[in-house]
């Protein structure tokens, strides 16, 4: 049977304040955040899900978690527990190295350890893969240190989601659940812009694709496609019903005005690229973690996984007899050469359009938005240059059995150190067929630029033996034509789309803000950081290699 679209009105996730303040001072704040297992209702007409959940008690928990609303400047402190039960609520590969699937004696408990995408802050409470712990800390992985992570929120004002980490486990721990918002304000820097602002008009939308058994419980295939090596383990999930906010297919009713959406794309593989059905623009304000430096107009834009859209949609632009506007999507999936979207995952949600005409609207967009100014042309000559070649290894059936960085896995040793305070070139190489979100913990980058590479299938072909750009002429290969970076993603950002076939070239700043100012905490500390794809099955099957900053 097929859920009826658009019956479920959109759910406001709860929101918890990341600072206290006392006798009208701002101080740290100081949370507690619990992982549970709940049941949770994605669409009216479905039985009630087992998920795992974000909360501060069982009963408050939701999927996805409560927004955490923080300050820039004034620190949180959260306090992460697990209170997750013996078993896991999704087949889990033991072929796939995991706290499960590894750990001698084996474990009891679901492993979880959780990391703030797009925050500054010391490698300890980074939510390190190794740092995962199990319910009352029964067994902790190598790298935990302290189940309460110090984030200084000394960065730029911007969107940052939290979300599971757990080596090997984060595309189950995910699709379960354990992923939220995180927003950090600054009221000094944005109430003078004026955009659409409080809890009617600044929302977020949280996208996700999941698919589920006539008993309501998540479905995912439990034979993988090439079971002779990995028994569970799939390339990619994509499930059949578009979910946000928690509800299959939602609907908003909204006025003539101007609202603010911050669109996370939460989903383990599934790309969106987003439109509205009656034509009407967004005015993108910023992207992954920060502002950009001047709206920009789009009529569609892509989101890959773990990306951020802050868009202004301005609904007195609907004709007067527009009734709705229904946020499609038309991405292949895989993307960029899958399968064309069908009737239900090309759709998202549908906007129920006011009549009434002449809405009063107290909200602006600005000509400037507070963006960090790009790199200089200095800082881009002075960096040093890295390769990062993506590639996957398959089976004789063409399947694939793993993806890697650099030919290597996430337990060989670490190869990427950058001097803390230094920028670096990333020169990202994809050899695969598959457009690869690439995440830097930490360090915020901005895209150079994306060239196509000439004779990909030589230049595989060298790699694949000895494993060496350089010595596989790289600069002889990257001489194709151009792509310019779309001007919403020209800011600094935290993820982008690696094209099948091109070099993209990255400024990246370790441990050095946006604005220029340097971190406040050692960075060089241990456990370190990772860097990695963010399509979740590819990241579990060791597309992440650790990053380790030197003084
Ligand atoms: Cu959004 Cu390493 O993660
Ligand atoms: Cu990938």
């Amino acid at each position: 049977a097929r859920l009826k679209m658009f019956v479920d009105d959109l759910p406001d996730m709860p929101r918890l304040q990341g600072f206290r303040v006392r006798d009208g001072e701002l101080l740290p704040g100081n949370l507690t955040i619990g992982m549970y297992e709940k049941s949770w209702i994605f669409h009216r007409d479905l039985p009630p899900t087992r998920v795992f959940a974000y909360g501060t008690s069982r009963a408050a928990a939701t999927v996805p978690g409560p927004t955490i609303e923080a300050l820039a400047g004034v620190a949180t402190h959260i306090t992460w527990l697990n209170h997750l039960p013996t078993n896991h609520i999704l087949p889990w590969d033991p072929s796939i190295p995991s706290p499960l699937s590894s750990s001698s004696p084996p474990i009891s408990g679901v492993p979880a350890v959780t990391h703030l995408h797009g925050g500054v802050h010391p490698p300890a409470g980074d939510g390190n893969s190794l740092a995962w712990f199990t319910h009352n800390f029964s067994s902790t992985g190598p790298a935990f240190s302290s189940p309460t992570s110090y984030y200084p929120n000394h960065q730029p004002p911007g969107n940052l989601w939290y979300h599971d980490h757990v080596l090997g486990l984060t595309r189950l721990n995910l699709l379960a659940g354990l992923l939220a918002a995180f927003v950090l304000h600054s009221p000094p820097l944005e109430s003078p812009l004026c955009l659409p602002s409080g809890p009617s008009f600044d929302r977020h939308l949280i996208l996700f694709d999941r698919s589920f058994s006539s008993d309501g419980s998540l479905f995912l295939n439990s034979t993988g496609n090439n079971p002779s090596i990995h028994p569970q383990w799939q390339p990619e999930y994509f499930g059949s019903a578009i979910i946000v906010n928690g509800k299959a297919w939602p609907r908003l009713r909204v006025r003539r005005r101007r609202y603010r959406f911050r669109i996370i794309n939460a989903s383990n593989a599934r790309f969106f690229r987003l439109s509205l059905s009656n034509g009407l623009r967004f005015l993108h304000v910023g992207s992954d973690s920060t502002y950009l430096r001047r709206p920009v107009p789009s009529r569609n834009f892509l989101l890959s996984p773990s990306e951020i859209a802050d868009v202004i949609i301005d609904f007195a632009d609907s004709a007067a007899g527009d009734r709705s506007a229904v946020l499609l999507n038309d991405a292949p999936y895989p993307f960029p050469s899958g399968d064309p979207v069908d009737e239900f995952n090309g759709k998202v949600m549908k906007f129920v359009i006011s009549r009434r005409l002449g809405e009063r609207d107290p909200s602006r967009l600005p000509a400037r938005l507070p963006g960090p100014p790009p790199p200089t042309a200095a800082e881009a000559s002075a960096a040093r240059r890295r390769y990062i070649v993506l590639y996957e290894y398959e089976s004789d059936t063409g399947e694939p059995t793993h993806l890697y960085i650099n030919g290597r896995s996430f337990e060989d040793p670490v190869t990427e150190t950058p001097t803390a305070g230094a920028s670096e070139e990333w020169q990202v190489i994809n050899l695969t067929e598959d457009n690869h979100p690439l995440h830097i913990h930490l360090a915020p980058f901005v895209v150079l630029e994306q060239r196509e590479i000439v004779a990909v299938d030589e230049f595989k072909k060298c790699m694949m033996r000895i494993n060496d750009a350089e010595g596989c002429h790289v600069q002889n290969h990257a001489g194709g034509r151009t792509d310019p970076v779309p001007a919403h993603e020209q800011g600094w950002k935290n993820v982008f789309k690696m094209r099948p076939g091109f070099m993209t070239r990255i400024l990246v700043r370790f441990a050095m803000l946006p604005s220029g100012e340097p971190y406040l905490f050692d960075a060089t500390a241990e456990p370190g950081y990772v860097y990695h794809c963010h399509i979740l099955d590819h990241e579990d099957n060791m597309m992440m290699r650790p990053l380790k900053l030197q003084p």
